[in-house]
């Protein structure tokens, strides 16, 4: 008989199966149980059951779409006055040490397949330095260039939590001060079977994972790292994900932006490079941005062209980078005015157990999991405002092991930028009809990070290093 009140409330929940084995475990493995169970919210995930498991669920509701407004960059026609003034705006915010980065590194990173967190893979050309370390050198030039250290919030999993702060102990946290770096677990959800039951991974584990990017925010709110920032002046958060070593961590001209609007959340968009490439798209319903995933908007949608332009009609590709005002994820983890974020459902391949507690080990999806996406925040904002960003010095991220978004298609691009930036300061470099030198080079962030510092610290250089295969600058 059950006799503790987790166990009566999930009997009465209908998930009585979780505690199926409970008796034989030894009292540790019964704790374990139970502080496990004790993360489920069954009210929660009884209306997830309902609305997201019911045959013939419909996707997110597409009426009305159109696409979504963007800042066009200066080069493609936006204002320069405006983009100089955002400049100047985000720049004063970063002297003030109004703004914080925020890195989300909770992810599974299944598809790359490396063992560790994500953030400790190696990505750079020629010192195959980690991206944790690519993202460290970007915010201590940051710092250093506006006189202010740039706070860091690290959004980890159950997973890596211990590992992730392991590795920044290793290295030093990479000349980061001590205090800078603010590490913090996201939450999980169970996973369930096709009809709503929690599976258990082992006869005393429930199968929980992360609860995706958008579980970030009431992390945020959770864990205490809103009163951490409060208490530091920081009021403004720039947020990138750790597959991304070319992101602008610290990008004036973005933060900029965000404030003179006086928007809660912000975003970047890049135009697409085709109509199949796989990037959310930005759209606007009922005069509010939103992003619909490209599995959502019909192929032929994402065809269209517009005709005064000749470019794709929904060509704004989100790329996951978001500058957030605090105040906002605060009110917005509380569920103020009943504004919450969707769950979205993931059909899975789950590793489970079988009644009689044996493993079972599914080659297709067996159940499902739920997951929160930080960009469905956007509707909720106030003023809200998406500006265009140039792919090639933001975005090149490392999602899959080979193929597209690869280690190998980030080194490229990592080349190519340095070409540019070498070009641009009048040194000749051989390089393919894409940009691609025939040899590997990499400037450190500390060094440049980006073409003007490069230009400036180029010229300072008394005596100019051969461009050859293996240099590096720091
Ligand atoms: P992805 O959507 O690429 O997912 O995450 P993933 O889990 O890293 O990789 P796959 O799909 O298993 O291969 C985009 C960003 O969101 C973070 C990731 O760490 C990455 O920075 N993320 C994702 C979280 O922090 N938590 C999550 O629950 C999911």
């Amino acid at each position: 008989m059950p006799t503790h009140p987790l166990i009566e409330s999930f009997a009465r929940a209908g998930q009585g199966q979780v505690f199926a084995f409970f008796d034989g475990l030894d009292a540790a493995a019964q704790a374990r149980l139970l502080a496990q169970a004790g993360e489920i919210d069954l009210v929660e995930l009884a209306r997830l059951n309902r609305s997201l498991l019911a045959a013939g669920t419909a996707g997110p509701d597409l009426a009305g779409l159109t696409p979504a407004p963007f800042e066009a960059r200066p080069e493609n026609g936006g204002d320069p006055a405006a983009w100089a003034a955002a400049r100047a705006t985000g720049e004063a915010a970063l002297r003030a040490g109004r703004v914080a980065a925020f890195t989300v590194a909770g992810g599974q990173g299944t598809r790359l397949g490396f063992d560790g967190p994500k953030g400790s893979f190696p990505v750079t050309p020629v010192r195959r330095k980690t991206l944790f370390q690519v993202f460290a050198e970007k915010l201590l030039a940051a710092g250093r260039r506006f006189g202010r250290p740039v706070p860091w919030f690290i959004m980890t999993s159950h997973a890596n939590h211990g590992a992730t702060g392991a590795f920044f102990a290793e290295h030093g946290w990479f000349g980061l001060e001590a205090g800078q770096v603010h590490f913090f677990r996201q939450g999980r959800m169970p996973a369930v079977d096709f009809t709503g039951r929690i599976l258990l991974e082992a006869p005393d584990t429930i199968a929980l994972s992360p609860d995706g990017h958008g579980g970030s925010l009431r992390a945020l709110e959770r864990s205490g790292a809103l009163d951490v920032m409060q208490r530091g002046g920081v009021d403004t958060l720039t947020y990138f994900q750790v597959d991304n070593p070319l992101v602008r961590c610290v990008d004036p001209e973005f933060i900029g932006w965000h404030l003179r609007r006086g928007a809660e959340m912000s975003a970047k968009m890049v135009p697409k490079s085709g109509p199949d490439e796989k990037l959310g798209h930005f759209c606007a319903q009922a005069g509010r941005p939103v992003v619909i995933e490209y599995s959502d908007l019909p192929a032929a949608t994402q065809h269209e062209v517009d005709p005064k332009t000749g470019r794709l009609r929904f060509l704004a590709g989100s790329i996951g980078l978001h500058i957030f005002d605090t105040g906002f994820i605060r009110r917005l983890a509380g569920g103020e005015g009943g504004r919450a974020l969707p769950f979205h459902r993931a059909d899975k391949k789950i590793a489970t157990i079988d009644a009689a507690g044996r493993p079972v080990r599914p080659d297709r999806p067996n159940g499902v999991k739920f997951e929160l996406f930080v960009f469905d925040a956007l509707p909720f904002a106030r003023h809200p405002v998406i500006i265009e960003t140039n792919r090639a010095d933001d975005f090149s991220p490392v999602k899959n092991a080979a193929g597209p978004d690869s280690p190998a298609t980030c080194r490229a691009d990592q080349l190519r930028q340095s070409v540019r930036w070498l070009r641009a300061a009048g040194v000749a470099v051989a390089a393919d009809p894409s940009g691609l030198p025939p040899f590997a080079v990499e400037f450190s962030p500390l060094w440049a990070d980006d073409a003007e510092g490069f230009a400036a610290a180029w010229a300072r250089l008394a005596v100019k290093p051969a461009v050859q295969d293996g240099l590096y600058l720091e």
